[in-house]
């Protein structure tokens, strides 16, 4: 996935307020009414399962890398768990089973050029999330935490001490632009699948890894003493410095891995407080005008307006991860539930497509966030559905969506509708 923020030309169309989703967050037929018109308009966009070959199936294609299907089938992996709407369960399945290559590790050497460590693990974020909901296992071949264990095997091997003390590249293959970095989403996945694999099987071998991956992190000033996550650091220099980009997602990645390993170690104080600092340093993802509090954004693109495909969505996985760490390191819950309501009735209150229910501009108290493309897609129409997660809140769960999609009006623009959805 592509981590830097470039811009290339934007242009700008005021978007046309057309449809808004209908939304009581104390209601839960409104909630499963309103995230299953937010679920079928994203599967709309998809249509691999219908063509069905192996280009396609699985796949949202361009301008979406391979990674962002990977995501969203780890979203629709949690609707399904939420909702117990199985609607797609077939085309999840067939989804995901689609994408584990050869060696049943999730290389797949049709995407070898668009599969980065990050981009792997993506993959494995949705099928660990199938071992522990215990989403049906695969008809044949391996289970799901099986995959994940072999996508993993290729990862430890990958961990590469010739420089920076160690890491995972950015890049699996040297011919992948980002092959001299190492940077914190491939590393933080590493850890956070670590974590998770660590309290699923109880292997020693994963918890030893997850905190070596912590600690690297840490002694490479990757992340700060306030928890803040950097982007990376370049190998030729022996990552003596670090691109200081902070962006939701790293610290999605690391909360949840530090709230997995806390859990695993039934409330250790040390992965409490790792946990907690983490969870403090998401302040940062909040409020970006005093007249919009407790408002998610992405400080390093969103108010300037210089997100790309990529970035857009981060925000899904922040949403994710920090309800997901709400379960099982519950001390967070009263906190993530302000912030995450308020912008879940943000975002309801948004602007979205006509019917579809997955474009959307972010209105936050009066601020109209615009979300203005800055490549030159002009051929897509696409839309992608991030995350849906929900938590435990006394009540059963709630559910945030991350939805971008790209259109095509005069002039090209990008919208952004991001939502969560408290189910009582
Ligand atoms: C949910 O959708 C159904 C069918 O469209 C409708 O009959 C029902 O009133 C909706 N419920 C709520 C709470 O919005
Ligand atoms: C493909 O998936 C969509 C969305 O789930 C569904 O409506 C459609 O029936 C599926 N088509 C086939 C051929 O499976
Ligand atoms: C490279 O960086 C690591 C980690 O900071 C350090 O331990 C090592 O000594 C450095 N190597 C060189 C050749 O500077
Ligand atoms: C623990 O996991 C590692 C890595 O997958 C594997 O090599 C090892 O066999 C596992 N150990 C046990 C006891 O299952
Ligand atoms: C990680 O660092 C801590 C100290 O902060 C140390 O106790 C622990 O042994 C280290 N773990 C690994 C696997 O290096
Ligand atoms: C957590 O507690 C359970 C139940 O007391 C125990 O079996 C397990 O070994 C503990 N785990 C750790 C990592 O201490
Ligand atoms: C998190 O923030 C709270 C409230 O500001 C503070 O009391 C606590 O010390 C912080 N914890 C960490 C680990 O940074
Ligand atoms: C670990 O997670 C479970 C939910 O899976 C939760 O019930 C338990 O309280 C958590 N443990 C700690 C120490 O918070
Ligand atoms: C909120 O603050 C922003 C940034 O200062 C400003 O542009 C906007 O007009 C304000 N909105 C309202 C409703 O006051
Ligand atoms: C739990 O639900 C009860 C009844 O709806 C409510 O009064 C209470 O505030 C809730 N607690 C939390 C922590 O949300």
């Amino acid at each position: 996935m592509i981590t830097s923020s470039h811009v290339v030309g934007a242009l700008f169309a005021a978007a046309t307020c057309v449809f808004a989703l209908d939304l009581d967050v104390n209601d839960p037929d409104s909630i499963r009414n309103a995230t299953s018109v937010i679920a079928h308009g994203m599967m709309s966009y998809y249509t691999g399962n219908v063509t069905n070959t192996p280009e396609t199936v699985g796949v949202l294609g361009p301008p979406y890398y391979w990674w962002e299907s990977g995501a969203m089938w780890g979203a629709l992996m949690d609707y399904y768990h939420y909702t117990g709407d199985s609607s797609y369960n077939d085309v999840l399945t067939q989804a995901l089973l689609s994408q584990v290559g050869p060696e049943q590790d999730f290389m797949v050497p049709l995407h070898a050029k668009d599969e980065g460590n990050d981009d792997q693990a993506f993959w494995g974020f949705a099928a660990m999330s199938a071992a522990e909901k215990d989403y049906p296992q695969p008809s044949s071949g391996y289970s799901w935490v099986e995959l994940v264990e072999r996508l993993w095997n290729t990862q430890v091997v990958r961990w590469d001490t010739e420089s920076c003390a160690g890491g995972l590249r950015w890049q699996i293959f040297s011919f992948n632009n980002g092959y001299d970095y190492k940077n914190t989403v491939s590393n933080g996945a590493f850890f956070q699948l670590s974590a998770r694999l660590a309290r699923f099987t109880g292997n020693q071998t994963y918890v030893d890894w997850a905190e070596k991956v912590y600690n690297w992190t840490v002694d490479l000033n990757l992340m700060t003493e306030d928890y803040h996550v950097y982007d990376g650091a370049d190998v030729l220099k022996n990552c003596s410095d670090q691109n200081r980009l902070i962006w939701t997602y790293n610290a999605g990645i690391y909360l949840y891995g530090s709230a997995m390993m806390y859990n695993y170690t039934n409330g250790s104080a040390l992965w409490q407080q790792r946990t907690q600092g983490l969870f403090n340093a998401t302040a940062n993802f909040f409020s970006p005008f005093d007249n919009a509090t407790d408002i998610m954004f992405e400080p390093a693109c969103e108010t300037v307006n210089h997100c790309n495909t990529d970035q857009f969505s981060f925000k899904g996985y922040l949403s994710r991860f920090m309800w997901a760490t709400t379960l099982i390191a519950p001390f967070t819950k009263i906190a993530t539930n302000q912030l995450l309501t308020a912008s879940s009735k943000a975002a309801a209150q948004s602007c979205s497509g006509p019917g579809d229910g997955v474009t959307g501009d972010m209105m936050a108290n009066g601020v109209q966030f615009k979300y203005i493309l800055s490549k030159n897609f002009n051929t897509y129409k696409e839309s992608i559905f991030t995350s849906i997660t929900y938590v435990i809140n006394n009540i059963t769960s709630s559910i945030s969506l991350g939805v971008s999609t790209l259109s095509r009006t005069e002039s090209l623009y990008f919208k952004y509708l991001f939502l969560f959805i408290i189910k009582a």
